[in-house]
């Protein structure tokens, strides 16, 4: 006998849904039956879930999360245990975390520290993506070594000079890399050096506050990078992944590439999609003041909601110019933390915390008629799982998959933020999200056949997640 069915509900594909229930046999499901086979044939599993009037739909993969990650002198508050647990909670049963090579350092020394930090931590399967932060021959060469790994994509940066930017001619070096060992380049594209000297103007006029971190990263900076990287995709042949995106500009720069055939695919995050830089980095409050908007400093940076990018970032999901919606979850506390920034917004820490929220706060397309609920299982789960190499086992619910599987409340109710009655589970002492009452609830996550959050909580392990290689990515053209 089977070990569980998921009985009566809706399995949600990126292509369809039916009413249809899921075997599952150790770590993988065994089969999709019809309503009533399981009856007719006598299937009686040990566990049954009851998914009537749910959806059932495949774990969440979170593309783009930052777990203790070094930056301006502090790590990112979620350490592998604390946050992959809290992305358990919120039906996200894979993340991808980026290993960071700075300069001097030697890049398979610290993919042997995230290992470290990882192994034995997480509540659900983890992947990495490499940060090439020191283009040189011994990291192209780990690029090599890497692919054999099952790390299969490397992240440049054209921002942050002196710390991980790479000039054009690093950056062709890697891609030609990429283009002859198969791997994915994914680029963080702001212009680095140009913003430096907006900020350094800012700060001498003394506007200090994190409202001028949006105002001094302006959307010309990210498209004019994410062309320059379109243009060096092209010339070297390399497949190009723009993370984060959040102008509108520069995605429609990245839709062009797509209509000509090239391989380039764009990323966004929940915050780009509803939050802005008025409301949110212009925010006040009784504690902080103007510092409030701290919570909300990231790069890319929220947009101006009055030049209308977060419509545009939508309207880019349903054309499938957006390929996968991912958090870049950096959390950051605000004390001692984003506090550092006080009196000089470049030295707040860069991030947001969101790895929990990702699949309830895009469910709201959904529900505003935004996405089809196809296309919310599509960017959330399946597409990131074709974009890095993880599709068959992950992504989809069909036999011989890893039984990654969330039942989904469409009419439950979720109540985000800190507080009473209130989710939050990721380590930081503020939500980015406080306050919000959305439509829909994660009940039960199942990985690998085993139920790691249900009706009464989290019920997982941090022993229970393994590294999973990755094969090369499979959503190139
Ligand atoms: O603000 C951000 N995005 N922090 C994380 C690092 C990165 O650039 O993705
Ligand atoms: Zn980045
Ligand atoms: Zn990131
Ligand atoms: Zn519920």
């Amino acid at each position: 006998m089977p070990d569980v069915i998921i009985k009566g509900g809706t399995v949600v594909s990126s292509t369809g849904s039916s009413l249809t229930d899921v075997v599952i046999d150790g770590e993988r499901i065994a089969a999709l039956l019809a309503p009533g086979v399981a009856d007719t044939i006598g299937i009686e599993p040990a566990t049954t879930i009851d998914a009537t009037g749910k959806y059932v739909i495949p774990g969440g993969i979170d593309a783009h999360t930052h777990m203790e990650m070094p930056f301006g002198g502090t790590f990112a508050s979620d350490t592998f245990e604390t946050g992959s647990r809290a992305a358990a909670w919120g039906g996200t049963t894979t993340i991808v975390d980026f290993v960071v090579q700075a300069h001097g350092q030697r890049v398979q020394d610290q993919v042997a520290r995230w290992h470290e930090k990882a192994a034995g931590a997480c509540a659900v399967d983890y992947a990495f993506h490499q940060i090439i932060g020191d283009v040189n021959d011994e990291s192209l060469k780990a690029m090599d070594e890497l692919i054999a790994e099952g790390i299969t994509s490397f992240k440049l940066f054209m921002a942050y000079p002196g710390v991980f930017l790479s000039s054009d001619g690093q950056i062709v070096r890697a891609m030609q890399t990429a283009a002859r060992n198969g791997g994915l380049i994914m680029m963080h594209a702001e212009n680095g050096s140009a913003i430096d000297v907006l900020v350094q103007q800012a700060l001498a006029r003394g506007d200090t506050g994190p409202y001028f971190h949006g105002v001094t990263r302006p959307w010309q900076a990210e498209q004019e990078a994410t062309h320059r990287a379109v243009m060096l995709a092209d010339l070297t042949g390399a497949p190009l992944y723009v993370v984060h995106v959040s102008a509108k500009q520069a995605l429609a720069r990245i839709a062009e590439a797509r209509n000509a055939g090239q391989n380039v695919f764009g990323e966004t995050c929940p915050q780009y999609l509803y939050l802005s830089l008025e409301e949110q980095l212009g925010a006040r409050s009784e504690r902080w003041g103007d510092f409030e908007g701290a919570k909300w400093v990231c790069s890319t940076p929220l947009r101006a909601r009055a030049e209308g990018h977060q419509d545009e970032l939508w309207r880019y999901i349903r054309t499938g110019d957006v390929t996968t919606v991912s958090t870049d979850h950096c959390p950051f506390c605000m004390k001692d933390q984003k506090e550092m920034g006080i009196g000089d917004f470049a030295r707040i820490p860069n991030g947001i915390g969101s790895v929990e929220h990702r699949m309830d706060l895009l469910f709201q397309g959904v529900k505003d008629g935004r996405i089809s609920l196809e296309r919310w299982v599509d960017v959330c789960c399946t597409t990131p799982a074709r974009m890095f190499g993880l599709y068959g086992r992950k992504g989809v619910i069909a036999p011989g998959a890893d039984a990654d599987v969330v039942v989904y409340d469409p009419n439950g109710h979720t109540s985000i933020g800190i507080g009473e009655g209130r989710t939050h589970h990721m380590n930081m002492d503020y939500s980015a999200w406080q306050g919000w009452e959305i439509d829909g609830h994660v009940d039960v996550v199942l990985s690998r056949g085993v139920v790691i959050k249900d009706e009464t909580g989290y019920v997982g392990s941090k022993r229970h997640g393994r590294f999973v290689k990755r094969e090369l990515s499979q959503n190139l053209i």
